[in-house]
């Protein structure tokens, strides 16, 4: 029995993992690391990709800065670069796991580093074997000690501790080189996506849009959270994506002022709003919306009155937007000037509880983070919003005394000429647009059961 189910689990895994992603030109990843190498500053970067998961039912997603830098979605492979220093060139290894025949029995045949055609299929200069990795990484020590006086990795995972004690072992030393964390390199790269990023994005949001669609449709008192959450996800694998960006929020009543409420294990009741948080991610690239919807397809005074005060927060802060000079992510708002703070004031000026005070105090998140291959790409925040970066603007308002949560959310770009581009905006969202798509849902089903 444990045999069966553990070679069903495999079986599982090589579905998943198998399945194609849209690669970038290899140019492109080739640019990310030459960038990378001038950070490095004649040092160098080994990142380590993700393992695969054997025992659970996890499907396989690459590193974030090792699938960056080369659009590799195996596991069990390593990546060095090792920056120029004269007289020394730049050099890139990608190191392929030795192959396992019987492990490929299930998950498929994998890529031979001794293949003439892995520097093409990789787009790396040079693919040799990962247990080669510690040896290469000597020799330069050799040749050139400075360059591993420190090496940026994954500091967090063992095995790239072991290598560098393992690599100070093979000089005789006792004393491992520290490991500086690759991310605090790549992410100001990251930050700023090429246009092939932004095409990948956009595929996500296109989807995304589709799946928020369906979804509206699928609202009706009666209607289980978790149903719901299923057809978003049917839409999205339908229009390409492998996965959802994140678990779907779909929470309706009380569960709406609860900000990442993802059990979905409530069903929809009539009066109430529900707040869809759901997206997709295509070829490792995300998306994040949310829409609010009366469950009933008709938003009530106070329904409306609340989810128009984030619709104007929204866009407030869409008007106030400056490139190069607006932040975001500033719940605490110490910038008087954020988005987080435009959003905020408009609140205050334009709402109040039920007890007549200000409503901005219900706005309780951050209004948005940047977007790309992580759903939550890296930033600091305390750093403005410039050319290139896509991020969210996500107001809301959470009443837990009236039962109503208003989130709306959506994805933007900031064009090279600074323009704020909404990868969204094809999803409806004025209050009469949303109640038009439920109420044209309503009647197609009523046509349907009449028909039957
Ligand atoms: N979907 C999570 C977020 O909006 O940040
Ligand atoms: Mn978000
Ligand atoms: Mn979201």
């Amino acid at each position: 029995m444990f045999r069966r189910s553990l070679a069903l689990c495999v079986l599982l895994l090589a579905c998943t993992a198998g399945q194609a992603l849209d690669r970038q030109p290899s140019e492109a990843y080739r640019a990310r690391r030459l960038h990378l190498a001038d950070e490095l500053k004649g040092g160098v970067a080994v990142v380590f990709a993700a393992e695969q998961p054997l025992l659970d039912l996890t499907p396989y997603r690459q590193d974030e800065d090792f699938y960056y830098l080369t659009g590799w979605n195996q596991p069990g492979a390593a990546l060095l670069v090792e920056s120029a220093q004269s007289p020394r060139p730049y050099r890139e290894i990608l190191f392929l796991p030795t192959r396992n025949r019987h492990l490929e029995l299930y998950t498929g045949v994998k890529l031979d580093a001794s293949d003439p055609n892995a520097p093409r299929l990789t787009g790396v200069d040079e693919v040799r074997q990962v247990t080669e990795l510690p040896g290469v990484l000597n020799e330069l020590a050799q040749k050139d000690p400075s360059a591993v006086r420190e090496i940026a990795s994954q500091p967090d995972l063992a095995k790239a501790r072991a290598l560098a004690t393992w690599l100070a072992t093979t000089l005789g030393s006792d004393r491992a080189a520290p490991l500086t964390d690759i991310g605090a390199l790549t992410m100001p790269l990251r930050a700023k996506k090429d246009a092939g990023e932004i095409a990948l994005l956009r595929a996500a949001s296109n989807a995304s849009v589709q799946a928020q669609l369906a979804m509206m449709k699928a609202v009706h008192p009666g209607a289980k959270e978790r149903t719901v959450a299923g057809v978003l996800i049917e839409k999205l694998m339908e229009e390409g994506c492998e996965r959802p960006s994140y678990a779907p929020i779909v929470g309706s009543g009380a569960n709406s002022t609860s900000l990442h409420y993802s059990d979905n294990s409530g069903t929809m009741q009539d009066g109430d709003v529900v707040v869809v948080d759901a997206a997709g991610e295509y070829s490792m690239y995300a998306s994040d919306i949310t829409r609010t919807m009366p469950v009933n397809g008709h938003f009530t005074a106070r329904q409306r009155e609340v989810y128009n005060l984030v619709l104007g927060a929204q866009r407030a802060a869409i008007d106030a937007f400056v490139p190069g000079k607006s932040r975001i992510n500033d719940p605490r708002h110490k910038y008087p000037d954020s988005l987080d703070s435009i959003a905020f004031d408009y609140m205050n000026a334009h709402g109040k509880d039920l007890h007549g005070a200000p409503i901005g105090k219900y706005f309780i998140h951050g209004i948005g983070h940047l977007v790309g291959i992580d759903v939550h790409d890296p930033w600091d925040y305390s750093k403005p919003i410039e050319d290139g970066m896509v991020f969210t603007i996500e107001p809301g308002i959470y009443l837990p005394e009236e039962k109503l949560g208003v989130r709306i959310e959506d994805t933007f770009y900031v064009n090279n000429d600074g323009k704020l581009i909404d990868l969204t905006e094809a999803l409806p969202k004025l209050p009469e647009e949303v109640e038009k798509i439920m109420r044209a849902s309503e009647s197609s089903q009523s046509a349907a059961n009449s028909a039957r």
